[in-house]
C-alpha cells in the first residue's frame, strides 16, 4: 500500500528531463545532407505515415459503437413500469427492464387435427388471415381494450393497472370470447408468463371442484420483487378443462416452440366426428438446459364460447390491497378509465365538435390507441458496421422506447418513422413523447449517427431478414425527429414550458447537436449547400432505377446513374427543417449565447434561401423542384441471356437493366413527393411563383398527383409510374399514397392558407378537398377491412402493403382534428 502511494508522490513531482544533443568535443561540426539521410527519412516517414494510418483507421473503427456519451436515464415512473411493451404480440406485457418477465397470450380453436403444428395465435402475422385485431381504447398508462376478430368469434382483450408499492403494483387481464358465426366453437386460451435470464417462477398447482389445476404462479425477479400471478376460476357456468407445463425455452423468440414441444393432440368423443383436442402435458422440458435461457409456465383453459377469465398480477410489495382486482371490481376500474380516456381524447381532438359521425370517432380513437398500444421496449445490441471495418461488430447494449410502424410487419423501431409517430403521441402525452425521442437519441455514437433501423434483442431479430440486419454508418435516414421537437416547441406557445421540458431540451441539445454535424458533414453534395444521400448502388445492373432506402422514399426515382454528382433536393429540405428547430433549441437551452444560436440561424437562411433554392434545384424547363444527377429517362428492364458458370449447362436468363439513351448531368426528371419538398417543409415564401406552380400542378387539368383519396406518390405520366424495380420488386414510391407526407401535404397547405398571400385562398381550397378525400378513404377502407394500411392505391383507393399499419397512417387523426 504505502509503496504505491510513494510511488505516487513521486509520479506528481516528477518532471521532464531535457537532453541536449552534443558532439563529443563539445564544438559544432558542418553536417552535410547525404541521399542515405533522404533514404532514412523517407522510410522513417512512410512508417510513421503507416503507424499514424493504422492508429487513425483503429481509432476511427471504434468510434461507430462507442455511445456519443453515458446513456440518459430517465427518472422512472412506476406508473409506466409495467405497459403492453411487446407488441409484436396480439397481447402481451413487459416492464421496461432489461430482463424483463414477460407474460403472453396465445390461443387456438380446437376439434380439428392437423398434420403439423396447429395455427396457434400468438406473434402477430398477417399470414393469420386475422380479420381485424387491434386497440380501440388504450391510454399508455393504466389501461386497454383490444378487439380480435377471428371468423366465427371475436376475443376481447383488457387489462387495468392499478399502481401501488415498490415495482410498478398490480394489472389484470381480461380475456373474453364470443361466438360470431352459428357453429359452437371450443377454444383454448393459453397465457404464459416467462423469464429472460434472470429470476424465477414456480406453479402452484390445487385441486378444485374440476380436479387438479393451476391456481397460481409464484415468482420473483431484480424488479420486481415477489409476485403472484393467480388464476381465479371463471364464472362462465360450463365446465373449463385446464392443462399446464411448466418448461424451458432457448429465449423469448422460442415461447411458441416450448409450447408445442409440451403440447400432444387426443381424440375425444364419438369416433367419425372430428374432436380432437391439442393439450399440454408437465413432462421435463427436452431443451438443453445449457441453452435454456427463459422459464416459462403455461396455463391452458379450454372452453366453449362464450367466456370470460381474468388474470391477476399482484406485486407482494403492496401488502395491504382491500379487493381482489377481478370480476365486478375490474370491470367497475375499467369503465372509470374508459370513461376518463373518452373525455381527454375529445378535449385533446375535438372530433364530435367537428361534426364527425361516432364511427369516425371510434376509428380515430383506434388509430390513436394503435400507436400508443404499439409501444415497445426493446433491449440488446444492434448490429453496425464501420466503413473503417471489415466485419460488422455488435453495438453498445441499450433500451429502446419506441413507437412501431406495424405490430406484424415491422414489429421495432425506425428512426424516419419515429418522428411522424411522436407527432401524434406528443399531442396526447407530451412527457412520453419527450421519453421516447430521449430513448432514440441514446443510440447516437461518438460520430453523431444514429442507424436507421433498430433491431435489438432476439425477439426483434428473429422477425428481420438476415441481409436488413447491419446497420452501416454511412446511411443517413430522414431526421424526422426534429418535426417531432418543432412541434413540441410549438406547443409550448399554447402550454407554457415546464422545468421538465427545459430539462428535456438540455440534454437533448449536445446529441442534435452531433447528430446535425454528422448530416451536415457526411451527407454533403457536391457543391455547397447542397446534399446528398449515400446507399445508393452504383452498381446494380438489375435494378430500373437503384434504391434510395436511405432516404426513406426506397423505389421513389431519383438520377439513373448514381453517383458524387447527384443533389437531393428533400434532403436539402429536412435540414433546413433541422437547422431551423436547432436554432429555436439553442434559443431555450442557450439563451442569448450567439454561438450556439449563430450557426444554426445562419445554415437556416441559407437553406431556406429561395433563390438558392431555385439555382440548386429548380428545373426551369419542367417546373418542378427535383434532383440534379447523372440521369437519363429512357430506362427499361429486358431479358437476358448469361452464360452459365459450369461448362455445358444453359445459359441463366436474368432481368437486367437497359438505357436507350446515355445519361447525362441535368435535372431529374421526376415529379412526385420528392419535388413537393420545399412545399412540404414549408421552405418557400408566400407569394413565390414556384409556390403557385406547385398549388396547380396538385390539382391541375392532368391530375398529376391528385387522386381521390390522397396525392399519389408519383405522377400518372411519368415513365416509372406503378413501374417494377426489379423482376422481383413490386413498385412501392411510385404512385401508391403514403400518409406520412400526405399529412405534410395538409399541413402545409393549411401554413399557406392561414399565411397572408396571393395564393392563400387557392391553398385554402385543396387544402379543404384533400383532408377530406384523406379522411373519407381511410375510415371507409377501415370499415371495408378493419385495418389502416401501410399505403392506398391511387386507383381504387384500397389499403394496401402492410397491416395493420397504424404507425404513421395514424396521423389520420391530426389530419382529422386539424392539428399540424
Ligand atoms: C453546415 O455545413 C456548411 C458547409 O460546410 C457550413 O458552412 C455550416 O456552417 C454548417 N452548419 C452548421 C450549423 O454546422
Ligand atoms: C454518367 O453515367 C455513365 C454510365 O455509367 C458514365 O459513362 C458517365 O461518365 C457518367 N457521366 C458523368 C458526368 O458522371
Amino acid at each position: 500500500m504505502s509503496g504505491t502511494r510513494k510511488r505516487n508522490v513521486q509520479r506528481d513531482n516528477l518532471q521532464l528531463p531535457t537532453y541536449v544533443s552534443k558532439n563529443r568535443n563539445g564544438s559544432k561540426k558542418k553536417f552535410r545532407l547525404q541521399p542515405v539521410h533522404f533514404m532514412f527519412l523517407l522510410v522513417g516517414l512512410c512508417i510513421g505515415l503507416i503507424v499514424t494510418s493504422a492508429y487513425d483507421r483503429w481509432y476511427r473503427s471504434r468510434l461507430v459503437y462507442t455511445p456519443f456519451d453515458s446513456l440518459i436515464e430517465h427518472e422512472d415512473d412506476m406508473n409506466k413500469f409495467w405497459g403492453t411493451y411487446r407488441p409484436q404480440v396480439y397481447m402481451g406485457m413487459k416492464t421496461k427492464s432489461p430482463q424483463s418477465l414477460v407474460t403472453g397470450l396465445m390461443w387456438l380453436k380446437q376439434n380439428k387435427k392437423f398434420k403439423g403444428e396447429p395455427p396457434m395465435r400468438h406473434t402477430c402475422e398477417q399470414g393469420d388471415q386475422i380479420l381485424k385485431y387491434g386497440w380501440v381504447a388504450h391510454d399508455g398508462v393504466n389501461f386497454g381494450i383490444q378487439d380480435i376478430a377471428e371468423r366465427g368469434y371475436m376475443l376481447r382483450t383488457e387489462f387495468v393497472k392499478r399502481v401501488n408499492g415498490d415495482h410498478g403494483g398490480d394489472w389484470t387481464w381480461r380475456i373474453s370470447g364470443r361466438q360470431t358465426g352459428k357453429e359452437p366453437i371450443t377454444l383454448s386460451v393459453f397465457f404464459y408468463a416467462a423469464t429472460d435470464g434472470q429470476g424465477v417462477i414456480q406453479p402452484v398447482v390445487e385441486s378444485g371442484p374440476n380436479g387438479l389445476r393451476l391456481t397460481k404462479i409464484q415468482g420473483e425477479t431484480e424488479e420486481l420483487g415477489k409476485f403472484t400471478i393467480k388464476f381465479p376460476e371463471e364464472n362462465s357456468g360450463k365446465k373449463s378443462r385446464y392443462h399446464t407445463a411448466t418448461t424451458k425455452a432457448e429465449g423469448l423468440h422460442k415461447i411458441k416452440d416450448a409450447a408445442f414441444m409440451q403440447m400432444q393432440v387426443r381424440e375425444e368423443g364419438p369416433k367419425g366426428k372430428e374432436n380432437y383436442l391439442y393439450y399440454l402435458t408437465d413432462a421435463p422440458s427436452r431443451i438443453d438446459s445449457k441453452k435454456a435461457k427463459s422459464d416459462v409456465i403455461f396455463h391452458q383453459v379450454t372452453l366453449e364460447l362464450p367466456f370470460e377469465i381474468d388474470i391477476v398480477f399482484e406485486s407482494g410489495s403492496w401488502t395491504n390491497r382491500r379487493s381482489l382486482l377481478a370480476g365486478d371490481v375490474f370491470t367497475k376500474h375499467l369503465t372509470q378509465l374508459k370513461d376518463k380516456f373518452d373525455k381527454k381524447f375529445e378535449a385533446t381532438f375535438p372530433l364530435s365538435d367537428k361534426g364527425y359521425s361516432q364511427g369516425e370517432v371510434d376509428f380515430a380513437k383506434a388509430a390513436l390507441s394503435n400507436m400508443i398500444g404499439g409501444i415497445g421496449y426493446f433491449y440488446g445490441q444492434s448490429v453496425v458496421q464501420s466503413v473503417y471495418q471489415s466485419a460488422p461488430v455488435l453495438n453498445w447494449e441499450a433500451p429502446l422506447l419506441t413507437a412501431v410502424p406495424s405490430r406484424s410487419f415491422f414489429p421495432r423501431g425506425f428512426l424516419w418513422d419515429e418522428g411522424f409517430h411522436q407527432l401524434l403521441i406528443s399531442k396526447w402525452d407530451r412527457q412520453l413523447s419527450e421519453e421516447v425521442i430521449m430513448s432514440w437519441l441514446n443510440m447516437v455514437n461518438l460520430e453523431g449517427w444514429i442507424p436507421r433501423e433498430q433491431i435489438l434483442g432476439d425477439e426483434a431479430r428473429s422477425k428481420v431478414p438476415a441481409e436488413f440486419v447491419v446497420q452501416r454508418n454511412t446511411n443517413a435516414n430522414p431526421p424526422t425527429l426534429f418535426l417531432a421537437i418543432e412541434s413540441i416547441l410549438q406547443g409550448f406557445d399554447k402550454q407554457s414550458i415546464t422545468e421538465q421540458d427545459r430539462k428535456f431540451l438540455k440534454t437533448i441539445y449536445p446529441r442534435l447537436k452531433a447528430w446535425f454535424n454528422w448530416f451536415n458533414v457526411t451527407q454533403s453534395g457536391p457543391v455547397q449547400f447542397s446534399y446528398r444521400w449515400r446507399g445508393r448502388d452504383a452498381k446494380t445492373d438489375s435494378e430500373l432505377n437503384p434504391k434510395t432506402l436511405t432516404s426513406g422514399l426506397d423505389d421513389f426515382p431519383r438520377a439513373s446513374h448514381p453517383s458524387d454528382d447527384e443533389r437531393h433536393i428533400d434532403l436539402r429540405c429536412w435540414m433546413a427543417l433541422a437547422a431551423g428547430t436547432m436554432e429555436k433549441i439553442a434559443e431555450v437551452v442557450h439563451p442569448g449565447n450567439s454561438h450556439e444560436i449563430e450557426p444554426y440561424r445562419q445554415t437556416h437562411k441559407i437553406l431556406t434561401d429561395n433563390n438558392l433554392l431555385k439555382e440548386l434545384h429548380w428545373s426551369a424547363d419542367l417546373g418542378v423542384f427535383s434532383d440534379y444527377g447523372n440521369h437519363t429517362d429512357r430506362v427499361y428492364l429486358v431479358k437476358k441471356d448469361f452464360p452459365s458458370s459450369q461448362p455445358g449447362q444453359r445459359p441463366i436468363i436474368r432481368t437486367i437493366r437497359a438505357t436507350r439513351t446515355k445519361p447525362k448531368l441535368q435535372f431529374v426528371k421526376n415529379f412526385g413527393y420528392v419535388s413537393l419538398f420545399p412545399f412540404l417543409i414549408q421552405i418557400l415564401k408566400p407569394d413565390s411563383q414556384q409556390l403557385h406552380q406547385i398549388l396547380q400542378d396538385l390539382k391541375g387539368e392532368d391530375d398529376l398527383l391528385w387522386s381521390n383519396f390522397g396525392l399519389r406518390s408519383l405522377s400518372k405520366r411519368d415513365p416509372l409510374y406503378r413501374k417494377r424495380n426489379t423482376e422481383h420488386d413490386p413498385p412501392y414510391w411510385r404512385g401508391q399514397i403514403w400518409i406520412n407526407m400526405n399529412f405534410l401535404a395538409v399541413r402545409a397547405l393549411k401554413h399557406y392558407a392561414d399565411t397572408p398571400g396571393p395564393y392563400s385562398k387557392l391553398a385554402g381550397e385543396l387544402y379543404a378537398e384533400l383532408r377530406r378525400n384523406l379522411v373519407q378513404n381511410m375510415y371507409a377502407e377501415y370499415v371495408r377491412t378493419g385495418y389502416l394500411w401501410e399505403n392506398y392505391d391511387d386507383v381504387t383507393g384500397k389499403g394496401q402493403g402492410s397491416r395493420p399499419f397504424t404507425g404513421w397512417s395514424a396521423l389520420v387523426v391530426l389530419i382529422m382534428s386539424e392539428q399540424y
